[in-house]
């Protein structure tokens, strides 16, 4: 019956669906849909080579879906990945990889990469970064489509999956892998991933009280004297509400930890760019140590005492992968005052999400606070909305039996 439904049009099956009962406003109905395939996909231990490691292994719950290791472990045995697994939550809203043409207000134009999902921009969207997990040595560690999609139909909630996307994708590796994918970008744009329920959007939308006077201080040094609002950004610009973040790339000098890790400069092969990774959104960034793109700095402190002296006591820090191109201009010697920078540490916690901090031990996702969108309410803002363009997307994927 069910799949039935699937495979009428959008709005006629969404009222259907609505009339039955089917859905809830979060996705998170009794219906098997996308968001639900997506979600059993991401907690399969049994879709990696040697089974054992899901996309949850790495993306813990309890690190606001990060992972407290600096660096992960990967399916097979002794295999590691050189990058700190960053937060899951607002992923779903990072805007696709563009290199932007900026007029500023004196007139000047600059160009910048700005968005794509990993730290270096290589996937430029959510449906190409879901793919690659599976296939990557350091992760899942799958040969190919074929492993993937085998698996796929071996899981336990095979039955679901085959009563969704019909008999012709079921029976194709390449069409099945695709409407896996998918569900995978689904489920990250589920509202539990986007609640938007930090003290600090409490504090934007007027609630002077929702922020201590010591946070207040650090919103002060946010804005001003630590300039982190330049790239950190406190203004809504690409979704409604802020992000945190630019997206744009920058080298911040931070410790090496071993192998160089060229960042974007190893994807656009520009020497200038050696050692750039993208901005991060510092939403629920008091959950996700250790920190930067290596999980080199363990604390918030030592982010913020870095930020203020990496300049002034560079043997604190040590060696840097691509000193070149390290940028001097915006940090390093800020002159922040201790009281600044313990202010700046405090700020980091009106940045986390409640319904984070209200999960329960042995819970796996957190509750939608209440008024948070549906994703169809708000699918135009998704930066994933033109994955039909996509060069692997199989046109004849949503055909009919
Ligand atoms: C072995 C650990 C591991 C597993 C398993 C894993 N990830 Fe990740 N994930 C990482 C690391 C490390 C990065 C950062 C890599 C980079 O930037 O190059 C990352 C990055 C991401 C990002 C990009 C976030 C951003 O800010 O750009 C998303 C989204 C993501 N993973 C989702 C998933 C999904 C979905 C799965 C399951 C299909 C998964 N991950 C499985 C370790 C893992
Ligand atoms: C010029 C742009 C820029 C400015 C200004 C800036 N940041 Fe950042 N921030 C970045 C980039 C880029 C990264 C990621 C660097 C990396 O991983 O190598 C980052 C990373 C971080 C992280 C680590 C997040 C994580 O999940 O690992 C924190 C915390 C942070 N910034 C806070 C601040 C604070 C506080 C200020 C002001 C004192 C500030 N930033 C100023 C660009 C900036």
């Amino acid at each position: 019956m069910l799949a039935a439904f699937m495979r009428i049009s959008l709005g006629l099956q969404l009222t259907i669906g609505l009339v039955l009962g089917l859905y809830s406003a979060s996705g998170e109905g009794g219906g098997f849909d996308k968001a639900a395939m997506g979600k059993q996909i991401f907690l399969d231990t049994g879709l990696s080579y040697p089974p054992g490691l899901a996309c949850l292994s790495c993306h813990r719950p309890e690190a606001a879906f990060a992972d407290p290791r600096p660096v992960s472990s990967g399916a097979a045995e002794g295999r590691k990945g050189i990058r700190n697994a960053p937060s899951l939550m607002y992923a779903a809203l990072i805007p696709g990889i563009a290199f932007e043409d900026i007029f500023l207000g004196d007139g000047t134009e600059l160009y910048a990469w700005e968005g794509g999902l990993f730290y270096d921009g290589s996937a430029q969207d959510q449906f190409e970064q879901v793919q690659r997990p599976f296939f990557d040595e350091n992760e899942m560690n799958l040969p190919d489509e074929a492993a993937f999609a085998s698996r796929l139909r071996a899981a336990a909630y095979a039955d679901d999956v085959r009563g969704l996307v019909g008999d012709q994708v079921w029976k194709d590796d390449s069409r099945l892998s695709y409407q896996a994918y998918r569900a995978l970008v689904e489920f990250l744009k589920q509202p539990f991933f986007r609640p938007f329920d930090a003290r600090i959007d409490d504090y934007l939308e007027g609630n002077v009280h929702a922020l201590t006077e010591a946070e207040k201080r650090g919103l002060t040094v946010f804005k001003e004297d630590g300039k982190c609002a330049d790239c950190h950004f406190l203004v809504a610009n690409s979704w409604e509400k802020p992000l945190l973040s630019d997206y744009g790339y920058d080298n911040l000098g931070v410790p090496s930890r071993g192998a160089k890790d060229p960042g974007l400069g190893g994807r656009t092969n520009n020497v200038d760019e050696l050692g750039q990774f993208r901005a991060p959104s510092l939403r629920n960034v008091s959950l996700t140590a250790p920190y930067m793109h290596n999980g080199s700095i363990e604390t918030l402190q030592d982010v913020m005492e870095f930020y203020n002296k990496r300049d002034v006591e560079p043997e604190r820090w040590g060696p840097t992968d691509y000193p070149a191109t390290v940028n001097h201009d915006d940090m390093g010697d800020l002159k922040l005052t201790e009281q600044q920078v313990s202010d700046l540490v405090v700020l980091m916690e009106a940045f986390t999400d409640r319904s984070l901090l209200d999960m329960k031990q042995g819970e796996v996702f957190p509750k939608v606070p209440d008024g948070v969108p549906s994703t169809e309410e708000k699918r135009l803002y998704f930066p994933d909305w033109t994955h039909r363009l996509h060069p692997t997307f199989h046109s004849d994927s949503l055909k009919v039996d």
